[in-house]
């Protein structure tokens, strides 16, 4: 195992840790040296020569990147000697002949304001005051720190490049790039995308889009690391483009699962004005989303409800807290247990969560709770019932560590981004990847094998693939019999899945299926990133867990790193809904026997249900009132059926928000909801990783967490056990009622996150294939015709037109709508026609020109750019636009022949 290496540094004596270079090390210990091209997760670059230091070992001397170079044991190095620092004023000197820098070379840099009369005649527009990075600049930092000793000015040659604020959510000012290439690299090398390039104009290097002169056609992502690690003005957010922080507050993004460490810039206003990855956050290492670095603001809006009200009659009215606690409590206490329910905000936090389910069983007595986005149940009820949350204890760049990664029905590059970068860092260094789902989407492009089943078929692909395993004696025989019961069951029921009978129904080819199964067998370690987006029935998406299972089990892929099963659910704390006990917890009624204990209550008898199960019994009348936490809710009508119609139905309805909504028009009472920079507050990510989220500044008015609400509400109902002062008293509560989390504090977390440790399949444990006959008959057919839309970053065979919207860039040119030759026939269509596609209500979806060219029948395929989700963040009209983001459901769909493309 390779040791430290020792070596002195301005003589300090350090320990390098091994593969450390000499700056690492040296930054490490707190000792700076200037660095430019250098950034923390990324590869040693040494491009700039800023970090240079002369060495000294064995007797030779020599003057290298410290950014490049490692430490050898007994190393002298000297970081500021005069040859040294005289050689990092020229790279300096050097790199500002190209930079406007006549406010980085002047002693009253720290003094000047925008509008103050500049004695040395620097032009407005070269003057650092009106750069939007202006006092948050890594550049004037780094020249600070070499003190420059100028006696005459020096040379500047302005490029006098256009500005390029034309395209969606951020500016590019190349005039202010010092071509230090951490864009380039990042996007490149980190996130997988090469959206950026090195280019070379008039004999120079610059920076510039890979393909064409727009994001929109470069393949970008919009995720923002760019602009995270750019040390000049050179790229910047458009919002708040001139705002000074104020203060910095690391938290945590809860728009999806995977539960990204940010770091929110506050001004002086108490808003937040920027968000970036922070590098040093462990589920994220510094990276972010088009969602979270771009959808951050809706703390900011002025369209937050500050004050609770109610409506009586349509009349709506403002109300006190104090009178709409006492005035839900009598309405709620009216209502049988059965009647009543309770979901909580997908971006609750764990405290919200715990006292929301608290509140159902002890101050309602139902066991209808559960968190708004447990849209899938089946996915993670199935591998908590069946393996104990193996799923969910692997960190997500475990990923990197797999020789073979399947991929099914899911969509991560846009549902859960961050977890896609392992993924397609993987595929790149080697591992092999398996896609199994009918949408294009950006893994596909990097799929060694790319799966397209027919909607609905997905389970019976899986399970063909298992026999292609066994079929091949692939299997992983000792691990079986070491651990497995049933294999003689599975393989029974095999015989079952004749790979042509698979191949047909499911619509791929069989060769697909067996080298599928060849991939998947290749090596030791297989993760799985399982999805359920289809929107196939229940007992589909039960068996699709199950085969997955099936055959994580059958080629030995469980336990240690790179064996990762990975539950795609939606909901920023999905995991900390599970963790607290938000949710029915049917299969568990031990926990709600132990967790009532622990309050002294007695259990519901009311068998819960899950939240599509509440809104069907809204419409059936079954439901009649509801307290429902709405921060992250978007109730779609493909996932929850008519909202409309169940909100309307009942009787009484309660609501949290931050804003007015589809859902607060049918409240008869709402509070006015804090949002994740107004609370301290923990939240449990998908690695089931518990983290803090910090307050950053106080709530205004009546606004109060959801735990908060719910106290004021139990105790007008007259309810012990609510009591709680503070989010760290409802989070110490919660540690008691669960093992996993012993040794969890806030203390604790506030200098690290914390792993809860589960009782997850060990070496003792005994596992078992799940067997269930094919039953083909059910096999999707008759007249559906079912649309697949996919979304790349970047086609290169397709040629992209872009037009202008509001002064943007948008992307305009006609899709292309593949269908197989029969449905064709079937619905008229000729090979190049326009056709328009509409769902099943008659609502326009998307239009395009037909392809003919035999793919699946009975489904349509069409692939649109990733852009347009850039597009939709910078025009959607809603404070909070991340909830709305559209999705890829798969849908049923009308297909007509058109003569014009119009909507
Ligand atoms: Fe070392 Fe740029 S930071 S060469």
């Amino acid at each position: 195992m390779p040791e430290n290496v020792t070596f002195t540094i301005d003589g300090q004596t350090l320990e390098a840790r091994p593969g450390d270079t000499i700056l690492q090390a040296a930054l490490a210990a707190g000792i700076y040296i200037p660095y430019l091209c250098y950034f923390p997760n990324m590869k040693p670059y040494g491009a700039c020569r800023t970090c240079v230091v002369e060495t000294e070992s064995n007797g030779r001397k020599m003057t290298v990147a410290s950014c490049t170079a490692n430490p050898m044991p007994d190393m002298v190095v000297d970081t500021k000697n005069e040859a040294v620092s005289d050689l990092r004023r020229g790279v300096i000197e050097l790199l500002m002949s190209e930079h406007p820098h006549g406010c980085l070379t002047c002693h009253r840099i720290e003094l000047c304001g925008p509008q103050d009369v500049c004695q040395r005649h620097v032009d407005v527009t070269d003057r650092c005051t009106i750069c939007p990075k202006n006092e948050r600049c890594e550049l004037k930092d780094t020249v600070r720190s070499v003190e420059l000793d100028l006696r005459t000015p020096l040379n500047y040659n302005r490029r006098d490049l256009p500005i390029h604020a034309d395209d969606p959510l951020y500016d590019r000012d190349y005039n202010l790039c010092i071509v230090c290439a951490r864009c380039v690299r990042v996007c490149d090398e980190v996130r997988g995308d090469a959206a950026l390039t090195l280019v070379e104009r008039s004999g120079v290097s610059l920076v510039g889009t890979s393909h064409g002169t727009s994001l929109m056609e470069s393949g970008c992502e919009f995720c923002g690391a760019c602009i995270d690690v750019c040390p000049t003005g050179a790229l910047v957010e458009r919002d708040y483009k001139w705002e000074k922080a104020k203060t910095q507050v690391t938290t945590v993004c809860t728009n999806c699962p995977v539960g990204c460490e940010m770091v929110a810039e506050v001004n002086r206003f108490d808003k937040v004005i920027r968000f970036r990855g922070n590098v040093d956050g462990p589920a994220n290492r510094g990276q972010a989303c088009f969602k979270g670095k771009f959808g951050y603001d809706y703390p900011n809006s002025k369209s937050r409800l500050r004050r609770a009200y109610a409506r009586q009659d349509g009349v709506v009215r403002d109300i006190d807290l104090d009178a709409a606690y006492a005035t839900a409590a009598e309405r709620l206490a009216s209502y049988a247990s059965d009647e009543v329910a309770v979901i909580g905000a997908p971006r609750g936090s764990n405290e919200d969560l715990y006292a929301a389910q608290k509140f159902a069983r002890v101050a309602l007595g139902t066991n209808n709770v559960d968190a708004g986005l447990n849209i899938v149940p089946e996915l993670l009820e199935r591998i908590d019932t069946r393996w104990d949350g193996l799923d969910t204890d692997q960190s997500i760049w475990d990923i990197e560590d797999s020789d073979s990664i399947l991929v099914v029905c899911a969509n991560p590059t846009e549902a859960q981004n961050v977890l896609a970068v392992p993924v397609k860092r993987a595929a790149r260094n080697g591992s092999r990847l398996v896609v199994v789902d009918p949408r294009e989407t950006e893994l596909t492009r990097y799929a060694d094998v790319w799966l397209r089943p027919r909607f609905g078929t997905e389970h019976w692909l899986v399970m063909g693939i298992v026999r292609a395993v066994v079929d091949g004696a692939r299997e992983d025989a000792k691990f079986i019999d070491a651990r497995v019961d049933e294999f003689d069951a599975l393989k029974a029921t095999l015989w079952e899945y004749d790979l042509r009978r698979v191949a047909q129904v499911c619509g791929v080819a069989v060769s697909d299926i067996a080298e599928a199964a060849a991939t998947l067998s290749l090596g030791s370690a297989m993760s799985v990133l399982l999805g359920t987006d289809q929107p196939a029935d229940s007992d589909n998406r039960r068996k699709l867990v199950d085969a997955v299972m099936n055959l994580k089990l059958v080629t030995g892929s469980v336990g240690g790193a790179g064996n990762g099963l990975y539950s795609l659910y939606e909901g920023g704390n999905g995991a900390g809904a599970r963790l607290t006990g938000c949710a029915p917890l049917h299969a568990d009624t031990g926990r709600i026997e132990s967790l009532c204990e622990a309050w002294g209550s007695t259990p519901p008898d009311v068998q819960g249900l899950d939240v599509l199960s509440i809104f069907d019994a809204m419409r059936g009348g079954q439901v009649k009132a509801a307290v429902i936490f709405a921060d992250g809710l978007a109730l779609q009508e493909e996932a929850y059926g008519d909202v409309t119609a169940a909100l309307s139905n009942l009787e009484y309805l309660v609501v949290a928000s931050l804003f007015d909504s589809p859902i607060t028009q049918h409240a008869d009472l709402v509070f006015p909801a804090t949002a994740y920079t107004e609370a301290t507050a923990t939240a449990t990510n998908i690695e089931m990783r518990v983290q803090l989220l910090r307050q950053a500044w106080k709530p205004r008015s009546d606004q109060r967490t959801g735990w908060q609400t719910l106290t004021g509400i139990a105790a007008a109902m007259g309810v012990e056990g609510f009591n709680f002062t503070d989010a760290e008293s409802v989070f110490n509560e919660l540690i008691e009622t669960v093992d996993a989390l012993s040794g969890c504090s806030y203390d604790y977390l506030n200098t690290a996150s914390f792993l809860v440790h589960r009782d997850v399949a060990t070496e003792s444990t005994r596992l078992r294939f799940e067997v269930f006959n094919p039953d083909f008959d059910k096999a999707p057919g008759g007249n559906d015709l079912f649309l697949a839309q996919g979304r790349l970053l970047h086609q290169p065979d397709r040629e992209i037109t872009l037009g202008q919207r509001n002064h943007l860039n948008v992307i305009d040119r006609v899709e292309e709508i593949m269908m197989h030759r029969d449905d064709a026939r079937k619905h008229g269509i000729s090979d190049g026609e326009f056709v328009k596609i509409s769902n099943a209500d008659g609502a326009p979806s998307l239009a395009g020109r037909a392809n003919v060219n035999g793919g699946v029948s009975g489904m349509v395929f069409a692939t649109t750019l990733f852009a347009e989700l850039g597009t939709f963040m910078e025009e959607c009209e809603s404070p909070d636009p991340a909830p709305l983001v559209p999705q890829l459901a798969i849908r049923s769909v009308k297909i007509e022949a058109t003569s014009d493309l119009t909507p």
